[in-house]
């Protein structure tokens, strides 16, 4: 089964998919994608899949309605500004917290209007797709935390989000339960401006890709790689071509089939005069017994999802 990148995809209804700036996990055998809705209410889309390329929309988990409920955290509750307006939430990344048997969600949140709030913000679900309860947006310890990402290494996960204006990146441990960060566990590229963090551990590295800020228009992308998460990660090299093949990374997916396991980068492309009209790229990632790693730019990438090959 294919999909043809940059084009408009479609869920199983025939409808436009919007999941965008998005993330996917597997549970009980089954995929979900979460990703930005920007359309009436919504925020939040859920759809799921068991082959990876046929997605059946299941929810618009998060809206501009969704209950709200405290946390131990203090945060803003509010899923409109003053106006009414909605907010911006972007890049909503899900993980399963399996102590609580519960799906908790990070994501970026801003006013609507600007981009100065730069926080972060998370929502709970007893399902991967049911109507998640939104428990407020925050600064990690007072700091600036704008495009983000979830990392889970064994049973601890890290929130990564660009801070002090995009300059640093900054990589939290999470409390157990997933609900608040823990502590800085390293910040890392100290006035680089990288923005769009995607992280995957393939053998005994971690690979972090990223983007450089232009707003919604494409740059060169870099990935740097670690042995050991909190030591950050050191230099970067450049990836793919001066636009990242008109992408910016949404996040690495990892295909573990009977087979084998493939690992494939999932950018945006990003409409930034109609968002609406944003599509999806899905790539395959090369990792050479070097370090390097190779993007490929495909029109169209075969999957099997249950022997875990992929094609192009
Ligand atoms: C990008 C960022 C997106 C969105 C956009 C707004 O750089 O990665 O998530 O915030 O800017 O201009």
């Amino acid at each position: 089964m294919k999909i043809t990148n940059g084009t408009i995809w479609r869920d199983t209804d025939g409808n436009v998919l919007h999941a965008h700036g998005g993330y996917i996990i597997k549970h009980g055998g089954v995929y979900y994608w979460y990703g930005e809705n920007r359309l009436e209410n919504f925020y939040v889309d859920c759809y799921c899949s068991e082959d990876l390329v046929n997605w059946t929309f299941r929810n618009h988990v998060l809206t501009a309605d969704s209950r709200t409920e405290n946390s131990r955290v203090r945060a803003d509750l509010r899923l409109r500004n003053e106006e009414g307006g909605k907010v911006n939430i972007e890049r909503p990344k899900v993980l399963y917290d399996r102590k609580a048997g519960r799906f908790v969600m990070w994501m970026h949140y801003e006013n609507g209007k600007d981009y100065h709030c730069a926080a972060a913000a998370v929502a709970t679900c007893d399902t991967p797709d049911g109507d998640f309860v939104y428990h407020g947006s925050f600064n990690p310890y007072g700091e600036m935390s704008r495009d983000c990402t979830l990392f889970e290494d064994g049973n601890r996960a890290y929130f990564l989000s660009a801070s002090r204006d995009n300059a640093d990146m900054h990589m939290y441990l999470l409390q157990e339960d997933l609900m608040n960060v823990e502590r800085l566990a390293a910040s890392f590229w100290q006035g680089e401006y990288r923005e769009a963090p995607a992280l995957v551990k393939k053998d005994d590295f971690y690979y972090i890709f990223s983007s450089f800020c232009t707003g919604w228009a494409p740059n060169q992308g870099k990935y740097a790689r670690t042995d050991c998460l909190e030591k950050g990660f050191g230099l970067q090299k450049e990836i793919g071509d001066e636009t990242t093949y008109r992408s910016q990374p949404a996040f690495i997916l990892k295909v573990e089939g009977s087979e084998t396991t493939s690992y494939i980068y999932v950018g945006d492309r990003w409409d930034g005069k109609d968002y609406h009209n944003s599509r999806y790229v899905w790539f395959p990632l090369e990792f050479g017994e070097d370090g390097q790693v190779r993007l490929i730019e495909c029109g169209e990438l075969e999957i099997d999802a249950q022997t875990g090959k992929i094609g192009y």
